[in-house]
């Protein structure tokens, strides 16, 4: 049985990645800062594992990594994230954000990543996928606005395209994920259903070969300009 390790999956897209995972057969080792709280989580049945990760707790990381030890993970799908706040304009941007927003968004998945290597390198698939966004693109990006959440992605990109190249000797196929704007808390609930999103983002995952690391790719199977 295929597996992916998705974190932040106890809502919005997290969620519904286990949620598509699971159905499709997958065994989904699903992480949430409150496993005791997960309920919807937990409602998605048999081949759904609840582990505990706040991922910006290098200590939190270490005792997952424990946990895991010897176990082949498939997929490592770093999604969660955190947007700052998204309305500041450039004078009221503060210092204590900005770095918040860079700790999860751009060293979480990369602190994750390296610690779970071994279990990808273990598994069949050998796939290492974060989270990304249209705001990561810097020649897209002809509306300013969102300094710090776009700041925290683009770093995100530049780490996971060099340990694509760090890594891709060893098999592993290092890929960044755009969802679309896709209608969950972090938007108000603006934007695509994640049900659409995440079949699109499925289907990228499942297509993924080798020659894949290093891109970013949309949901919808296209190529996010950097
Ligand atoms: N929605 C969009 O349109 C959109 C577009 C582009 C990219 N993205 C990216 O997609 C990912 C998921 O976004 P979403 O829309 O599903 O957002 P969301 O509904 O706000 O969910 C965010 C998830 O991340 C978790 N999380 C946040 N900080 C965490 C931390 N320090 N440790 C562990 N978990 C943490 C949250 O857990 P708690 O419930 O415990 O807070 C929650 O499970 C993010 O990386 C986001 O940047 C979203």
């Amino acid at each position: 049985m295929d597996s992916i390790l998705i974190s932040g999956a106890n809502r919005g897209i997290g969620l519904e990645l286990a949620r598509q995972f699971a159905a499709g057969g997958w065994h989904v080792l699903a992480t949430a800062r409150k496993p005791d709280e997960a309920e919807e989580l937990a409602a998605l049945g048999s081949n759904i594992e609840i582990l505990e990760l706040e991922v910006d707790n290098e200590a939190s990381i270490a005792a997952l990594k424990e946990t895991l030890k010897g176990r082949p993970i498939d997929v490592l799908f770093a999604n969660a994230g955190i947007t700052g706040d998204l309305k500041a304009m450039a004078g009221d941007v503060t210092r204590e954000d900005f770095l918040k927003v860079q700790a999860v968004n751009g060293f979480a998945p990369f602190a994750l990543a390296r610690a779970l290597r071994e279990n990808v390198l273990a598994g069949e698939r050998k796939v290492v996928a974060a989270m990304s966004s249209l705001m990561s693109s810097v020649t897209a990006n002809d509306w300013g606005t969102q300094y710090t959440y776009r700041a925290s992605k683009t770093a995100l990109n530049a780490s996971w395209v060099a340990l694509a190249e760090a890594w891709r000797p060893l098999g592993l196929t290092c890929v960044l994920i755009r969802p679309g704007m896709v209608a969950t808390r972090m938007t108000n609930f603006t934007g695509i259903r994640a049900e659409d999103s995440v079949a699109g983002m499925k289907s990228v995952i499942e297509g993924l070969t080798p020659a894949d690391a290093g891109r970013i790719i949309g949901y919808d199977g296209l190529d996010v300009p950097w």
